[in-house]
């Protein structure tokens, strides 16, 4: 294979066993020059041993790692331009922000006056001008955030690899750290390479997400493409709020599947993913809430329009400003979720109310089990 030098890392076929466990199991990626990729997937997939293998702390047991088009393979971490900011952080709380910084790059003998210049404007450019003499304690959790980004961002790395780096944060202050990171790696125009296992974050700040599941990545997208055209069962069900359904396939027209799910509703369904199934097969169905349009029984939605309609009733309603979750009971007893709008006014659907619920066949993504 020829390198790709526009590419700031290729991951070739990489493997990593731990005696029986394969905590990365054949995983090939490219990440274009100065993207924000997410690797986002549940607990134990084998992210953070992806990105140990990236910085060079451990090795692959098969595959290629190439930064910048030249395979990194057997060189050591401090030989590779490559930084990586752990979960908690691990700034020094013995020297303060100015000495955190400067540390780096006077480990590679920089003069005093190119160490005095580099941090001032690491600091001027994550907007922290004046907290040069702070002690780290004297920060706030956003604060200590960004000066860990500016400690491996003053040393101009190709890559920078970020592994669950809010999660030590609480929760508001999460929410505005991801516009924020997102900002900055805009604004040092640098490859991010970002592992969590909490989806909205990978979704707000990320160009490409890859999504893993023991050791293996299962699809590589955008966000969008990921959310509306999941190629597996475990990305539609793992991006995103979902309604999901076992059944069976009671019949197949084109693209089209009719599903009978295990407590006894029929729908319609779209095929999606590889496998074409058959009538019998098992497959999964999911139907995302803002698809399913909720109205007060006896209105105007019936079925024979070609769409999936399901009567119920509305078990409660999970306020949350103009578009709030509607928790439908339906006859077989299960619950279904969908979003509605809510005025306020006397025509809002209330607990105990008869509802028909419809959404189309098309959204209905339905994967062979
Ligand atoms: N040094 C090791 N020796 C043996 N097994 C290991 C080692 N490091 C990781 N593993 C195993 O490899 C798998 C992947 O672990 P890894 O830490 O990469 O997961 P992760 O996706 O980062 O999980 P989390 O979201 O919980 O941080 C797990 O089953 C883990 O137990
Ligand atoms: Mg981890």
């Amino acid at each position: 294979m020829q390198p790709h030098t526009e590419n700031d890392l290729e991951c070739i076929r990489i493997q990593k066993h731990f005696g029986s466990v394969r905590a990365v199991d054949d995983v090939s990626f490219e990440i274009p020059k100065g993207s924000f990729f997410s690797i986002l997937g549940p607990s134990g997939c084998g992210k953070t041993t992806l990105m140990r293998m990236i910085a060079g702390f451990e090795q692959p047991s098969s595959g290629d790692i190439r930064i910048k088009g030249k395979s990194v393979i057997g060189t050591p971490p401090n030989r590779r331009n490559v930084k990586m900011v752990f979960q908690h952080l691990a700034l020094f709380p013995m020297m303060n922000v100015y000495e955190n910084i400067a540390y780096g790059l006077r480990c590679a003998g920089a003069s005093k006056d190119v160490i005095r210049s580099k941090v001032h404007d690491v600091l001027e450019r994550i907007s922290l001008p004046d907290v040069a003499n702070r002690e780290i304690s004297q920060l706030s959790g956003g604060q200590k955030q960004r000066i860990a980004i500016a400690r491996c961002m003053v040393l101009d790395p190709d890559v920078l690899l970020l592994d669950e780096p809010l999660g030590a944060l609480d929760l508001k202050l999460r929410e505005a750290m991801k516009i924020e990171l997102k900002l900055l790696q805009h604004q040092f125009d640098t490859t991010f390479v970002y592992i969590t296992h909490d989806q909205s974050e990978a979704l707000v700040m990320s160009d490409n997400v890859a999504i893993m599941n023991q050791g293996k990545f299962v699809q590589i997208g955008t966000p969008q493409e990921l959310y509306h055209n999941p190629s597996a069962a475990f990305v539609a069900g793992f991006v995103g709020d979902t309604n999901r359904w076992a059944g069976r396939v009671t019949r197949v027209e084109g693209n089209t599947v009719e599903v009978e799910t295990e407590a006894g509703l029929a729908m319609r369904g779209s095929i999606r993913g590889t496998g074409a199934p058959g009538v019998g097969d098992k497959v999964s169905a999911f139907v995302r809430p803002e698809f399913i349009t909720a109205e007060k029984a006896g209105g105007s939605m019936q079925a024979g329009n070609g769409q999936n309609v399901i009567e119920g009733k509305v078990d409660s309603i999970l306020f949350n400003g103009a578009n709030s979750r509607v928790l439908v009971r339906d006859r077989a007893g299960e619950l279904i979720e969908a979003d509605v709008v809510l005025t306020g006014g006397p025509q809002d659907l209330k607990p105990k109310d008869d509802v028909t619920l419809s959404w189309s066949p098309e959204q209905t993504m339905s994967f062979k089990a």
